[in-house]
């Protein structure tokens, strides 16, 4: 296939650049730079998602849409933050679906990124694709991503919103900023680390995707979350386990509070995912395990 990927030179987007070229798909990159994996042939547009309308000539002929752009949330969430966090996902994806709905020949397949933000902070609950919505900023923006890029349904296009939990990755996301002090033996859970973590490997983040972009029935929402997801006190011990460090240090919910502001509501509360689409799809996970993940990515290479 003919793919547009937004988002290519992030964490995530790097290594859903490198899997779909693998498979053989053609790839035709929009972003605010050049992504340093793209090969010869491959195909690079400018654009900016807080600003500029989507090149309509870019998409014309495309036959899928891949879209991760979105400005990082792990920032402290300032006013002008908030304004790109949210900028960037809602009006990136309106202007990225009007773009389609001016193209001569529309693409398929339209997935797009989420998070399971989207829910909220909802303690021991277990959360489906089918379970509510939740508060706060991060569901309100996820709400909003989501709600623009269904819209390209009217246009004819098979539409994916996959709700991505905590990607766990080598070079880049959520680990690469928990390691430093889980390494020098100062990691800990936070606060009484009660609240359930949905993580998911890497592999399985860009397996999932894959699967959902070539499977021709795959719509709607996807928890792109392992099957088990744990609590946070036991993430903390494993990963000190697999680093063979001590992991007693508890963070204080107030420190985080001061040192990160709202955002640290990201770190301090709970969702508890189950993959349901995914699993009833059939879709085989690689790294169903919290442990074989942690240690295929911290002891392999
Ligand atoms: N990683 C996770 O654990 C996780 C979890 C849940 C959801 N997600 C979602 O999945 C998506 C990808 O995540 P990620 O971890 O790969 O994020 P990332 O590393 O922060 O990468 C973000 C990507 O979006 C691009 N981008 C940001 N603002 C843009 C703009 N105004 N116009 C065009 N491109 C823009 C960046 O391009 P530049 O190079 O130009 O900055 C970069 O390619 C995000 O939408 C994120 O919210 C990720």
């Amino acid at each position: 296939m003919r793919v547009i990927l937004t988002g290519a030179s992030g964490f995530l987007g790097r290594a859903v650049g490198k899997r779909l070229a693998e498979a053989g798909h053609e790839l035709l990159v929009l972003g605010r730079r050049a992504p340093s994996w793209l090969r010869v042939g491959d195909g690079f547009h400018r654009w900016d998602a807080m600003d500029d309308a989507a090149p309509v000539e870019a998409l014309e002929g495309t036959d899928a849409v891949v879209h991760l752009a979105g400005e990082p949330v792990a920032q402290r969430w300032t006013q002008a933050a908030k304004q790109r966090i949210q900028g960037s996902r809602v009006e990136g994806t309106r202007a990225l679906v009007e773009a389609i709905s001016r193209l001569k020949a529309r693409p398929k397949v339209l997935v797009s990124a989420s998070a399971i933000g989207y829910y909220g902070d909802r303690g021991d609950e277990v959360l489906t694709e089918d379970s509510s919505r939740g508060d706060g900023f991060l569901a309100e923006v996820c709400a909003a991503w989501e709600r623009e890029a269904s819209k390209a349904e009217e246009l004819g296009l098979r539409v994916s919103r996959v709700r991505f939990g905590v990607v766990l990755g080598r070079d880049g996301g959520a680990l690469a900023k928990m390691l430093p002090p889980f390494r020098a033996g100062l990691g800990g859970p936070i606060g009484r680390g009660r609240q359930w973590m949905s993580w998911i490997h890497m592999a399985d983040a860009v397996g999932m995707l894959q699967f959902i972009l070539e499977t021709p029935e795959a719509k709607g929402a996807w928890n792109a979350t392992a099957p088990m997801p744990v609590r946070n006190a036991e993430f903390s011990r494993a990963l000190g386990g697999v680093l063979r460090r001590p992991a007693v240090f508890p963070a204080p919910p107030f420190v985080l509070g001061l040192v990160f502001g709202e955002m640290s509501t990201m770190l301090t509360g709970s969702q508890r995912v189950k993959p349901e689409a995914a699993l009833k799809a059939g879709y085989r996970f690689e790294y169903a395990e919290l442990e074989a993940a942690l240690k295929d990515l911290l002891t392999t290479r």
